[in-house]
């Protein structure tokens, strides 16, 4: 890890201590003490496979699809355990491309509530081929309420560097039409070779006419476990961009709700990162609790394996020391753009001004953050900090301990 993001951990955490994962885990998860907590299903399966993706998924085969739908509802019913139902926020459904197991999401919703209550809907990703009328109509009555669409771009060019089919903006628009869902987002991702301010408001202005009312724009990660050759952007051009689609979104009125999503609609939001605490179903998926972070088995076949024997498939699990947990908590806080103290002192009966006073006053003195009453704001400036250290995090963290899962089921530690 660069010498850089080892000294932010240390000073930040005020510790010399790395974030260490071990592989012993809690077999009961102490998810009912926690506020706030959101649920997350991982459906790893594709029907092809891009080479720029980092995520955990496989070529989808019907019968492991269906084997392994079988145990992550037992995965289910492990983790809740006889608990009384718990109030959650929302579900989140992502992948791989959740659709292809479509005939089974009412099943694992229902599974889902058996435990939990879900009061702020459920949200599915979905490939652009999955957006026909009748998986929009299955998906619905099943309990879906938001759709966030994979583009990554209209524009063939773009598809085409990412070895990806065209888009048919009209038909999706055709089924868009007829199913209507409370928010729909589509995904594009920028800072794609030679892509200019142009190409972007081309894709932001399709998306919206054909009936989104929610994007995120993603900057092009080169992860270096993955196969693409595709170079991502340089810095400064890369901030121009980020900056000057940001302007244009503020002009034309849209709601930044995250980092990298906008809204044209105050009722539209897709998230599935920024909550305090969140269960995680399925191969690969993480689990965010108050003392806790635990990720499960990148291997399918493990997974079921463990699950079988009535284990929990987690593969490791880091526990926070208290400024470990305050990180984690301000990083993935700070993705929503806003951090308010009253949430934060709440959270760790703390103040954020006594545990985190100086670095906030660098950061107003910066220009990175401005203060609103109890909420930091993050400025334009600040947004794209934000933006360039989590890629930097993301290469630092995520890029060397996926690439580690994606080999090893259980490894006996990783240090970070
Ligand atoms: C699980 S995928 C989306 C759903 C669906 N499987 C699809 O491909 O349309 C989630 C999103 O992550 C983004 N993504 C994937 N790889 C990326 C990378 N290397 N850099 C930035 N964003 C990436 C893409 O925008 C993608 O739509
Ligand atoms: S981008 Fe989507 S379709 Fe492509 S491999 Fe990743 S999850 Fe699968």
């Amino acid at each position: 890890m660069g010498l850089i993001s080892k000294l932010g951990r240390m000073w930040l955490t005020r510790c010399f201590k790395p974030f260490i994962f071990k592989n012993e885990y809690d077999e009961v998860l102490p998810y009912m003490e926690c506020d706030n907590l959101g649920l997350y299903v991982h459906i790893p399966f594709c029907k092809s496979l891009c080479n720029f993706c980092p995520y955990c998924k496989v070529k989808y085969d019907e019968a492991l699809a269906n084997e392994y739908i079988d145990y992550l509802i037992k995965e289910i019913h492990l983790v809740a355990l006889n608990n009384e139902k718990k109030q959650v926020t929302s579900l989140y459904f992502g992948g791989g491309t959740p659709a292809l197991v479509k005939s089974r999401i009412k099943e694992i919703i229902e599974a889902l509530k058996e435990h939990f209550i879900i009061s702020e809907g459920i949200g599915i990703e979905l490939h652009p081929d999955d957006v026909t009328i009748d998986t929009l109509t299955i998906l619905k009555d099943a309990g879906v309420t938001k759709i966030s669409i994979g583009i990554q771009s209209f524009q063939d060019k773009y598809q085409y560097i990412l070895g990806r089919k065209k888009v048919d903006p009209l038909k999706l628009k055709e089924a868009l039409d007829k199913i209507k869902f409370e928010t729909v987002s589509m995904d594009f991702i920028f800072a794609l070779p030679n892509q200019t301010l142009d190409d972007l408001i081309k894709d932001i202005e399709t998306a919206f006419m054909i009936g989104a009312n929610h994007f995120a724009m993603y900057p092009f990660i080169d992860f270096n476990f993955t196969p693409s050759n595709v170079k991502a952007m340089k810095k400064r051009e890369k901030e121009r961009l980020l900056n000057d689609i940001t302007k244009y979104c503020m002009e034309k009125g849209y709601t930044r709700n995250t980092i990298w999503t906008f809204s044209n609609n105050n009722d539209a939001n897709y998230s599935s990162m920024t909550r305090d605490n969140f269960l995680g179903f399925g191969a690969s998926a993480t689990t965010l609790l108050n003392h806790q972070f635990k990720i499960n088995t990148f291997s399918i076949i493990d997974y079921i394996e463990r699950i079988k024997q009535n284990l929990l498939p987690t593969s490791l699990t880091l526990r926070f020391t208290k400024r470990q947990r305050m990180v984690y908590y301000l990083f993935w806080t700070a993705y929503s753009t806003k951090v308010n103290k009253v949430d934060f002192d709440k959270f760790f009966k703390t103040s954020l001004q006594k545990m985190y006073g100086f670095e906030l006053l660098v950061a107003r003195i910066m220009g990175f953050v401005k203060k609103k009453g109890n909420v930091y704001e993050m400025t334009l400036k600040g947004a794209f900090y934000y933006h360039y250290y989590e890629n930097f995090y993301t290469l630092a963290y995520i890029d060397k301990m996926w690439g580690i899962l994606r080999h090893e089921a259980f490894p006996k530690q990783i240090k970070l």
